[in-house]
């Protein structure tokens, strides 16, 4: 499974990126809004640090203003994934931006069909939103199943993004179905190494290695 961290915090990326646990980077406009920095200039600097895809989210509705600001995007680095929204439209910049070879984000997905209708528009990346889904006391999960269930019942090669992940738990179900790709908050990544036994089994091995005085430098 790809890890992607959902952030454009320039020092939370790095610090997850030098463990060796970024594949790539989603962004989109609520955290650019949050790091308060330039699209362009935050995007670009994503880029620079991590060698995988990086998806950055148009701000048009209509299609040819999406393709056209897609253009823009692809400018800043080779490994700009243009991130659009689940619309006619988006499916429409979808398909002309993905013909010219560029890697393409469809987001907002929260239906089977919505995800069909993206790979058949040649998305690069589905992004399904497990939490948002949960919100409303829908599981997101099932969502997650019902994608995988049917890219490959046909051989789509569109990669499940499993997106809007807040807790170690929805890692680890998505990666029981088989999504591709996951994108999470650092603190959620963070916190799949989390385990009461380990904290427990590490206080006492600490304290034998106080009582025995064992040293190896
Ligand atoms: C994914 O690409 C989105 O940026 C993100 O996962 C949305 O998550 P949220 O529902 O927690 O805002």
């Amino acid at each position: 499974m790809k890890f992607f961290v959902d952030t454009a915090e320039i020092d939370a990326i790095a610090e997850l990126n030098d463990l060796g646990m970024v594949d790539g980077v989603t962004t989109n406009p609520s955290l650019i809004k949050k790091s308060g920095r330039d699209i362009i200039e935050v995007t670009k600097e994503i880029c620079d640090l991590v060698d995988g895809p990086v998806s950055a989210e148009v701000t048009a509705v209509d299609a040819d203003t999406m393709i056209a600001e897609g253009r823009k995007l692809v400018e800043i680095a080779e490994n700009i994934a243009v991130k659009v929204p689940l619309t006619w439209d988006g499916l429409k910049a979808c398909k002309a931006l993905s013909d010219d070879g560029h890697m393409v984000n469809v987001t907002l997905c929260f239906s089977a069909n919505q995800a069909l209708l993206a790979a058949k528009a040649g998305a690069t990346f589905i992004s399904p939103f497990i939490g948002r889904l949960d919100d409303i006391n829908l599981d997101g999960m099932d969502l997650i199943a019902d994608i995988r269930t049917i890219y490959d019942n046909y051989g789509f090669d569109t990669q499940i993004l499993a997106a809007s992940i807040r807790s170690a738990n929805h890692v680890l179900e998505s990666a029981r179905i088989g999504a591709d790709v996951m994108t999470a908050p650092p603190a959620v990544i963070k916190s799949m190494i989390n385990h009461p036994l380990t904290d427990k089994g590490l206080a006492t091995f600490l304290e034998d290695i106080k009582a025995a005085d064992i040293k190896i430098l």
